[in-house]
């Protein structure tokens, strides 16, 4: 591919669908490399359209509108940041060559509904996954997590951040899951997914890159593993590397390569995986950027979301580490427009430490506003210093 100038007939126009955070920094590589950068979102002035060209604000759940858009700019890359894209647009775009979808449009239908990837990776690939069934009312819920076993988690098929989640340890609390899980999901199918809890060490996401050899072949690179802490659902911190075994970090990257090998196309996978010991399990993968990568910021040559730029555009890669390091996230603490951050100098003046504010124009209690970088000579420094950065931050009001 030709890069071009943008805002000319040569530009190379990517169009962002969802436009978060990890949106921004991918729009900020693009727009290092002259790409035309187009964001689309349900809400103004999200972050990253205060650094794309223009932006365009729809439901972009709405077949519709989500095509009329898609047709008026005529990206050239269509990029999805978010799950809840009316995604039968775009196997339409992508079947008629009008756009490559990255990294495929049956990627982003496999993956924004977890029967769909969970029956790819366990039931077509045989990767190991909790043990898992589908159940579409409470009794089939409460027949499921007999059979699997209690403790069992409880999700939505169409659902991300742990929305609508729960964790059930008590026959009697499957009445209140299936209940949460109807009103935490994305769009009214009342599947849920009942999986067995694995009683893993710990989690990580091993980001994996799939970019172009100068042949045209498809390489896969992985960067180090991303060990990480979740809080219902959300993560709070994360850290790189994890340490693990090398048999448990070769039948990682094993897993990862078939998973994104399975679903193509170009681009970062956020593989996420549970390690005990020498054993891996297969949990679930978003085909873009992951939020816990954040922490490649601070630490790697190029970070994710550079990757995923230079990935997208056809354009060699480097995945390799350079820093041990850690990111620990910033929440809002409150409901607010506008907000303002105290203790930024403060949050900074710990070594090393780095910050990004995203630019949200409304925080929310549990809504991700920040995140604080750190470096160290080991993780524990890391974090340490990546957790007394985030804490110096104080969201206010006015
Ligand atoms: N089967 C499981 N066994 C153990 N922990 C789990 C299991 N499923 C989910 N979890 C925990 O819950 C977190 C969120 O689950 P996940 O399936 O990744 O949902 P989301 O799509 O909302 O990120 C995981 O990162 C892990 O910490
Ligand atoms: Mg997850």
């Amino acid at each position: 591919m030709k890069l071009g100038t943008p805002l000319s007939d040569t530009a190379v126009r990517v169009m962002l669908l969802g436009s978060g955070e990890l949106g921004k920094e991918v729009a900020i590589e693009l727009q290092r490399l002259g790409a035309e950068v187009i964001a689309v979102d349900r809400y103004p002035n999200a972050p990253a359209m205060q650094v794309a060209h223009r932006s365009h604000v729809i439901p972009m759940t709405d077949p519709q509108v989500l095509n009329g858009v898609i047709m008026a700019e005529a990206p050239h890359i269509i990029v999805p940041e978010i799950e809840a894209i009316a995604t039968d647009v775009l196997a339409g775009v992508e079947a008629a060559g009008m756009a490559t979808v990255i990294p495929t449009a049956r990627a982003t239908q496999l993956t924004m509904n977890r029967e769909g990837i969970r029956r790819l990776a366990a039931e077509e690939l045989g990767l190991p996954t909790s043990p898992y069934a589908f159940a579409t009312s409470a009794d089939e819920l409460a027949a499921a997590a007999g059979e699997i076993g209690l403790p069992v988690f409880v999700k939505p098929v169409m659902s991300s951040s742990g929305k609508g989640q729960s964790y059930v340890e008590h026959i009697d609390q499957i009445a209140e899951a299936w209940a949460y899980a109807q009103s935490g999901g994305r769009v009214e199918t009342a599947t849920v997914i009942v999986e067995g809890r694995i009683n893993f060490d710990f989690e990580i996401t091993l980001l994996t890159v799939r970019s172009r050899e100068a042949d045209g072949t498809v390489r896969t690179d992985f960067c180090a593993p991303i060990g990480h802490r979740q809080v219902k659902g959300d993560y709070v911190e994360s850290w790189q590397p994890q340490a693990m075994t090398a048999a448990a970090l070769a039948s990682a990257q094993d897993i990862a390569g078939k998973v994104t090998g399975a679903l193509g196309g170009l681009g970062v996978f956020g593989v996420e995986l549970f390690v005990k010991g020498d054993e891996v399990w297969f949990s679930e993968v978003s085909p873009r950027p992951h939020d816990t990568g954040l922490v490649t910021l601070a630490t790697q040559t190029m970070s994710e979301f550079a990757l995923h730029a230079r990935a997208i555009l056809g354009l060699p890669v480097d995945a390799s580490q350079r820093e041990i390091g850690a990111s620990a996230v910033i929440y809002g603490g409150m409901d607010a427009q506008g907000v303002a951050f105290e203790g930024v100098a403060e949050a900074l003046r710990v070594p090393t430490a780095d910050l990004r504010l995203f630019g949200k124009p409304e925080a929310f209690e549990r809504r991700r506003m920040g995140v604080a970088l750190a470096r160290g000579a080991d993780t524990d420094q890391a974090r340490a210093r990546a957790r007394e950065a985030a804490g110096k931050v104080r969201v206010v009001t006015g």
